[in-house]
């Protein structure tokens, strides 16, 4: 037994996200901790909201609410979906948190005190009418590269061109529209990530099992161009951890705050103490996780992300954890993902276009949508979100191939049987053939899942699935049991040790219907087959079962048709 610390790239705060954000970072995540409980290792799995910001900030204003009422709001918003989900956080936290607040801090002072933070005079934009500076996305004006007249002052979206605030032509406010601005000096601090180049260099050179997505990202970030540039890591913002040399103040950082992107990581430990906090458990409960020099050495911890998070992860929060001088947990393996596209096109959040997670339970259990976005996982390249598609997979694999399996070994045992585990019958040469190749697959699907491998995992799964329907077919004990119904039985009895199998086996991508299936075999024994033939004989002959309900329905052409047309458009 291991200890597994997992983390999903906290979500923004700000609105619900869409199934494409959820198949990039917390559902695998939640797979993968599934996963590794099932098979019996202690794992803390920790997830957040992002909380500050402008966006943030932008959103409380437009929902007419102050930013502290706003995110606490919206957070309750988001751990509901998430349970929708049936996302098994061990802490759903805040990186507003007190405990955030000071551990944020407390990094600061230990990098300066390290020599790796720098003071910097900066020129910024600054809006009367708005009463705040301007982060650059918040400046628009007409590109000087293409003549857009929407260029956003960190880069034009027309021709693509990385821009200054200052180079745009009528720059305005993208808040306000106001073009009452000014250039004024603010003075920032800068996290000297160039210093520690050639560490992370080497760092991510010794991670060769890491997805090439993965290091390809950090090793362009490390070499490319100019190579690794120091980051601003204050705004002048009101929202915000506010900046501080440990418990000291910062003299000449007074009403400045943490750029969100440095607190952000830092909830991922914030949150391992707000866990214990709320339970009222003493700190050793949480730094056994994170603090190498109390225990956490031995965790392995692993991180899940969508492939724009990188940079951040690879290179920015590592350079916070090596340049405190202090003994936290590095990462040990970053699982990132590419983008899912839907019909055609991207999700969108400012179009409201594609399936947010609300209203995906809305139609939907959520067994369906984690199943398929799951075994579409986009790993090796983008994937694509179609109707079409999701309807077809949801019909087959879940309703053709693992349902109607289920459906008919207990309606025919229930028939012929009764509702008890029959008696009598011995296996022979068909049986000790699906033992072979169930062994087998399980073994395959354990590996795709020790290297989450999502996608291969899926499929390991779906074609265990398909052994037990295979063998009914030939067995055919329906027909059997007009010759030689102790031998029907046996197969029966078989046939419902499978479907106790398969609860285990698919918890970690259908945690409802896994459920469903062990209680109808009216059995808790989650116990993982590492004995595959031993794990066919949990429920003895005499064991009562009952018929489940029917688990998956079909999806018709009218619904996909309806929520085609629901969805494309601009979300209401
Ligand atoms: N909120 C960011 C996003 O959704 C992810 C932050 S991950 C963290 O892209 F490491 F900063 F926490
Ligand atoms: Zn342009």
């Amino acid at each position: 037994m291991a200890r597994h610390l997992i983390t999903s790239a906290i979500p923004y705060i700000n609105g619900i996200k869409h199934l494409g954000n959820l198949v990039g970072s917390q559902l695998p995540a939640d797979l993968y901790a599934r996963y590794l409980r099932g098979r019996g290792h202690e794992v803390l799995f920790l997830c957040a909201t992002d909380e500050h910001g402008t966006p943030a900030e932008i959103a409380a204003q437009k929902a007419g609410e102050p930013v502290a009422d706003y995110c606490a709001r919206m957070h309750k918003v988001q751990s509901e979906i998430a349970d929708g989900f049936r996302l098994s956080f061990d802490h759903f936290g805040r990186s507003s948190s007190p405990q955030n607040h000071r551990l944020t801090q407390h990094f600061a002072g230990q990098l300066d005190a390290a020599g790796l933070i720098a003071e910097v005079p900066e020129r910024q934009v600054y809006s009367h009418a708005d009463g705040r500076f301007l982060p650059d996305r918040y400046v628009e004006g007409t590109c000087p590269n293409c003549g857009y007249d929407k260029a956003r002052g960190d880069q034009c979206e027309n021709c693509t061109k990385q821009l200054d605030p200052t180079d745009l032509i009528n720059p305005r406010s993208a808040i306000s529209g106001s073009t009452d601005l000014e250039i004024r000096e603010t003075t920032h601090l800068h996290l000297r990530q160039s210093a520690m180049k050639d560490r992370l260099l080497q760092w991510i050179d010794s991670k060769t099992d890491w997805p090439i997505l993965t290091t390809s990202i950090a090793r362009k970030w490390l070499l490319d161009g100019e190579g690794l540039q120091d980051r601003g890591i204050t705004r002048d913002l009101d929202w915000g951890v506010p900046v501080r040399k440990g418990d000291q103040p910062w003299p000449g950082m007074e009403g400045k705050v943490f750029y969100v992107w440095f607190d952000a990581p830092i909830e991922y430990i914030a949150c391992a103490k707000e866990w214990t906090d709320a339970a009222g458990r003493p700190d050793s409960d949480w730094e056994r996780w994170w603090r190498t020099d109390h225990g956490a050495a031995d965790v392995r911890y692993t991180q899940f992300m969508g492939k724009d998070n990188v940079p951040f992860h690879t290179l920015s929060f590592p350079v916070t954890i090596m340049g405190s001088g202090e003994d936290w947990k590095l990462v040990d393996y970053i699982k990132s993902f590419n983008y899912l596209n839907y019909d055609g096109g991207q999700f969108s959040t400012s179009q409201g276009r594609g399936v947010f997670m609300d209203q995906a339970l809305s139609i939907l259990p959520a067994d369906y949508w984690r199943w398929w976005l799951l075994s579409h996982a986009p790993e090796s390249s983008d994937s694509e979100f179609t109707w079409e598609n999701f309807q077809a997979s949801v019909n087959k694999d879940l309703a053709d191939v693992l349902g109607n399996f289920v459906s008919r070994i207990t309606k025919f045992c229930r028939s012929k049987f009764g509702e008890t585990v029959p008696e009598g019958g011995t296996p022979g040469e068909k049986e000790r053939a699906l033992l072979d190749e169930l062994d087998q697959r399980v073994r395959s699907y354990e590996m795709a899942m020790d290297q989450i491998e999502v996608r291969k995992s899926a499929q390991e799964l779906r074609a265990i699935w398909v052994l037990g329907n295979e063998y009914l077919q030939s067995a055919a004990p329906w027909t059997t049991f007009k010759t030689d119904p102790a031998q029907a039985a046996m197969q029966t009895r078989l046939g419902l040790n499978l479907i106790r199998l398969y609860a285990v086996l698919s918890q970690p991508f259908i945690p409802d219907a896994s459920a469903q299936m062990m209680e109808a075999m009216g059995s808790t024994d989650w116990s993982w087959p590492d004995n595959v033939e031993a794990a066919l004989n949990a429920l003895p002959p005499g064991h009562a079962f009952t018929v489940p309900e029917v688990s998956f329905r079909k999806i018709t052409d009218e619904e996909r048709a309806d929520w085609q047309q629901r969805f494309a458009g601009v979300r209401t």
